[in-house]
């Protein structure tokens, strides 16, 4: 089964408390903007279970079907938080390079903002790939295949279109996008132990992991989150009150 995420918990989950430092440059709040962003914009993929691969995995997993997503990834998620964030002096064209899934979605994210993109495509890549960015309405620049080549095309493709770069995995917003997989995941499958998440560029991956970091989820977060402090002022905290999942850091 061809699944962007595949998440994990054991029958009984003891829970996991995680907490948010400061250094990173996206924080919880940027995925929850996000999130508000790509609201209407993107869907919210439904997780499938499979028995045989719980029977032979000696667990319960849950796949997240980002292959559901519009423009068949979870890519359209950060490119549409990327280009919707842009300032409204910048938000005048975009460029990228990539050889598929995060040049169809900066190309349909364009479309839906109105502003031309600029799709720098390695002259190898598959021809379905390029009439998909074609077919959102973006222009395909030819690259060689090499990372310096695809950055030289780029960097020039700003220069002469006045485009603003949203790179595949380490913007800022692109990443954000990308972790508003994790609080659905989170909301869809309560007490989760582990998630399984594919890498390329590591923005997925920071992504959910800035979203799922900050919540705490489990039985051990809810004894720390509104237990202990009922306790403390011997009075009840109630969950709105509290963080909840996908709302603010804990304190
Ligand atoms: C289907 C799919 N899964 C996973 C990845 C990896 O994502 P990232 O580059 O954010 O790590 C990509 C990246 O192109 C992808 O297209």
């Amino acid at each position: 089964m061809a699944c962007a995420v595949v998440a994990a918990r054991r029958v009984s989950s003891t829970g996991v408390v995680r907490m948010m430092t400061p250094s990173y440059c996206v924080t919880l709040k940027d995925v929850q903007e996000a999130q508000r962003r790509i609201q209407g914009f993107v869907h919210s993929t439904p997780v499938m279970t499979c028995s045989s691969l719980d029977a032979l995995a000696a667990r319960k997993l849950f796949f997240k079907c980002e292959l559901l997503q519009k423009t068949g990834s979870f890519k359209i998620r950060g490119a549409i938080n990327a280009v919707k964030s842009l300032p409204s002096d910048k938000c005048t064209a975009v460029v990228t390079h990539s050889s598929g899934n995060h040049g169809q979605a900066l190309a349909l994210a364009a479309q839906i903002m109105g502003i031309p993109a600029y799709i720098v495509v390695p002259n190898t890549a598959a021809a379905c790939k390029k009439s998909a960015i074609l077919g959102y309405g973006a222009l395909v620049v030819d690259c060689e295949p090499t990372d310096k080549s695809r950055a030289e095309v780029a960097a020039n493709t700003v220069q002469k279109t006045g485009g603003v770069l949203i790179h595949p995995n380490q913007d800022p917003a692109v990443i954000a996008g990308q972790g508003t997989i994790g609080f659905e995941i989170l909301q869809q499958v309560p007490g989760l132990e582990a998630l399984v998440i594919p890498v390329g560029g590591g923005g997925m991956l920071a992504g959910i992991a800035v979203a799922v970091k900050a919540l705490v989820v489990g039985p051990l977060g809810f004894l720390l989150r509104y237990l202990l402090p009922s306790l403390r002022i011997r009075d009840r905290v109630s969950r709105s009150s509290c963080a909840p999942l996908g709302g603010k850091a804990d304190r």
